[in-house]
């Protein structure tokens, strides 16, 4: 597949791949076709036995400073209701192998929304997070208001949300947003080396593992515990999961099959 605003590297480690946002000048602000071109990208990508984990990445200057306010200022409601561009977030967020944002310079509005859609994050030391929505007369509207609260907890929240003020890679790392802060010329290295980390479990019990995680968002604590075990039980009808255990016995390292 060709794309305009992003480059995919399917394999840019084994088992591994990139996402790139790629519309530089523009520090990579989301309009709806690149937000369609990453939906489409990660579907393929879930698709493909060769890819276990996924990176999504900017650039040095900017993981994506917002939803593309040009494209956005002269609609209305109905517009918005009409195209519905949240279905392509859901979609995004249905993805079912585990997806690591590398984060460098700014991570705003729909950009800082975008990476807590990932499930972690590596920031570089100049990784710059906000919600700066309210400076244009609006509010976060790709759960700005849901992911951050639950991330950095109600005070840190509503700061953010109701001035708009960036936090940087320190704060938002002290507030649990980001999984690890390094130099600038290590952030997406580091993602791909986490990424391959987890390439190396089992597929199929990081996946199930990533799906029980998300759950503790969704519900209850009963209904997640049930979940959980489900899934767990689940995993015992797999290969992977006689070869860990037997690996383990055996004092070996395990070979994963996604089987
Ligand atoms: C469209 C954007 C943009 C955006 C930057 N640009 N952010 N274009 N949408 N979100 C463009 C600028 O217009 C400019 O293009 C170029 O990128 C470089 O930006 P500058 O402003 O010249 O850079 P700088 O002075 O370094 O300031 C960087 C910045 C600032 C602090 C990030 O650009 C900024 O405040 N951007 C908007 C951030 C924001 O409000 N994001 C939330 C958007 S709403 P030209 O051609 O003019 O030189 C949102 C809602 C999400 O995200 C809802 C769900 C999808």
């Amino acid at each position: 597949m060709s794309y305009e605003f992003i480059l995919v590297d399917a394999q840019v480690a084994p088992f591994v791949a990139k996402i790139q946002l790629n519309r530089p000048k523009e520090l990579n602000a989301l309009n709806l076709q690149l937000m369609g071109e990453i939906r489409d990208a990660l579907l393929a990508l879930d698709a493909d036995d060769a890819v276990r984990a996924i990176v999504i990445t900017g650039n040095e200057r900017a993981f994506a400073a917002g939803a593309d306010i040009k494209q956005m200022a002269g609609r209305t409601a109905i517009d918005m209701l009409k195209i519905d561009q949240f279905s392509t977030w859901d979609s995004i967020r249905k993805t079912k192998k585990p997806i690591i944002a590398a984060v460098s310079g700014f991570a705003l509005g729909g950009g800082c929304e975008l990476c807590m859609l990932c499930d972690m994050i590596v920031a570089s030391e100049t990784a710059q997070f906000g919600q700066p929505e309210i400076n244009i007369g609006v509010m976060p509207g790709a759960g700005g208001t849901q992911r951050l609260t639950r991330a950095v907890g109600k005070v840190r929240a509503m700061e953010m949300v109701l001035t708009g003020k960036f936090i940087s890679a320190e704060e938002a790392k002290a507030a649990g947003l980001v999984n690890k802060i390094v130099p600038v010329e290590l952030y997406l290295d580091e993602a791909i080396k986490l990424a391959s980390e987890i390439a190396g479990k089992s597929p199929i019990a990081v996946q199930m593992a990533k799906e029980s995680v998300l759950k503790a968002f969704d519900t209850h604590l009963q209904e997640g515990l049930f979940f959980e075990r489900k899934n767990f039980y689940m995993l015992f009808a797999t290969e992977d999961q006689k070869e860990g255990m037997a690996a383990f016995v055996e004092k070996r390292k395990p070979d994963f099959k996604g089987q």
